[in-house]
């Protein structure tokens, strides 16, 4: 786990050049894990994210009955124990900082006749839970103790699951996965109903490992999602694309500094995570997608990005679920733009690894950029290369410390973190893979 506070600072070189391929996604990896423990039989999973947070979604995987080895580089085996079939742990779960490897968790534990206790670093224990236990309890789970919905928080998983059809009160995959986790141990169909569609990574490994699912799209942006309850999970081989969010910081650093010439190799273009992608092009950035391809069932590409000059747009609500982890790296670009961006519609941000909003905010203003929070939206005001100087305090929210990273590379003067352990959650080797496209960091 990270432990001392470690101090970066970005500051303003020559520009980006060459190519890199960031690690790989980490929702794809946390499911990965998740369904091949479920699953009687040997799931190898290749290019396997391994950062903080599926390392301890492994660990408690394993304490859960499922057997997890590391083969090579990023290449991992695995033995599950079939749909149901988990063993009560021994000791706590601890998930670090890990929001998606506690709550998809969670519905996994949640449809078998087991209790476990589940636990987090600071910033998991202070992000709410009562969202995902509502569903889990409606299927037949029983929460034992917990503060207020809160971590540290023990479960009693069902004896016999029930199906439900849900309707989640928020966009949120986390909790369209949980309740779709548990319901694989309900007999009959479990129905997701989600008024506006979240990443399908769930949904399509689901159907990958060989259950039944259903997806219908319903009104303009919503997606009914039915699973089929009791398959016997076949083991199928995985394949982990590059994770788009963690392409995002590269991808705006060579958009922000000036003449750099950049590619990103094997990056995942599902639709329901490519929001920033459509946006940026939008504030007229040069991205090109080359060698679009199929890995695993994903649509990936290289993609090549060439700074140059943009200008700020209104970014609509609607388009949150499809980028809602890349809005911090996004408002630091916006400040290189000329004009206002306005970012509608962050509520969620507000509960993520930190309140993202206003760290957000914060790590603009110490840095001289003009930002306004309106209700729940952003504004960010650009106007030309912005001062930076500032340190930011990144609240063990690893987007935030690697957006102010991007920041220092093209403001007028250094930006320091006061912590950058938790960049390992999600992509280890950031500071080599930016100190190999020519970043000054220290
Ligand atoms: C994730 C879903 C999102 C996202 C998180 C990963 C997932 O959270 O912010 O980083 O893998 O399902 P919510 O479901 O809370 O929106």
């Amino acid at each position: 786990m990270p432990s001392d506070p470690t101090p970066l600072t970005a500051r303003r070189n020559g520009p980006l050049a060459g190519a890199a391929r960031v690690p790989g996604d980490k929702s794809i990896s946390i499911r990965a894990l998740i369904l091949g423990a479920l699953t009687v039989g040997e799931t190898r999973v290749t290019g396997l994210l391994e950062g903080e947070d599926v390392l301890n979604t492994a660990q408690a995987l394993r304490a859960l009955g499922a057997r997890i080895e590391r083969t090579g580089e990023r290449a991992w085996s695995l033995r599950g124990v079939g749909v149901g079939g988990f063993a009560e742990p021994a000791g706590v779960l601890d998930f670090g900082n890990s929001g998606t490897g506690c709550r998809l968790t969670l519905g996994a534990v949640a449809g078998c006749p087991i209790t476990a206790t589940f636990d987090g670093d600071a910033s998991l224990r202070s992000r709410p839970m009562r969202r995902v236990l509502d569903p889990l309890q409606r299927i037949g789970a029983r929460t034992l103790h917990s503060d207020e919905g809160r971590l540290p928080l023990t479960l009693a998983g069902a004896r016999d699951p029930m199906p439900i059809v849900f309707e989640p009160p928020v966009p949120s995959a986390q909790l369209k996965s949980a309740t779709l986790l548990a319901g694989l141990a309900a007999p009959g169909e479990t129905v997701v109903i989600e008024a506006e569609a979240t990443r399908d990574h769930t949904e399509k490994m689901l159907a990958h490992f060989g259950a039944q699912v259903r997806v219908e799209r319903i009104k303009a942006a919503g997606r009914r999602i039915t699973l089929t309850g009791q398959p016997e999970l076949e083991p199928r081989p995985v394949i982990v694309p590059a994770d788009p969010s963690s392409a995002a910081f590269p991808l705006v650093a060579a958009l922000i500094v000036p003449r750099s010439d950049v590619i990103l190799r094997g990056v995942m273009m599902n639709p329901l995570r490519s929001g920033l992608l459509t946006t940026l092009v939008e504030m007229g950035a040069d991205i090109e997608r080359l060698e679009e391809r199929d890995e695993g069932g994903e649509d990936v590409a290289d993609l090549r990005v060439r700074a140059g000059s943009l200008r700020g747009i209104e970014v609509p609500a609607e388009r949150a679920p499809s980028m809602i982890d890349e809005y911090p790296v996004l408002a630091v670009l916006a400040a290189f733009a000329d004009g206002t961006t306005v970012m509608r519609g962050l509520k969620e941000l507000r509960v993520k690894e930190s309140d993202r909003l206003a760290a957000t905010a914060a790590l603009l203003r110490v840095n001289g950029i003009e930002a306004d929070i309106q209700g729940d939206d952003l504004l960010v005001h650009g106007r030309g290369r912005p001062a930076g100087g500032g340190v930011v305090t990144t609240h063990m929210d690893h987007r935030i410390a690697m957006s102010a990273i991007v920041l220092g590379l093209g403001s007028e003067r250094p930006v320091q973190i006061d912590d950058g352990t938790f960049i390992a959650t999600s992509f280890p080797g950031f500071v080599e893979l930016m100190r190999g496209l020519g970043a000054d960091l220290s």
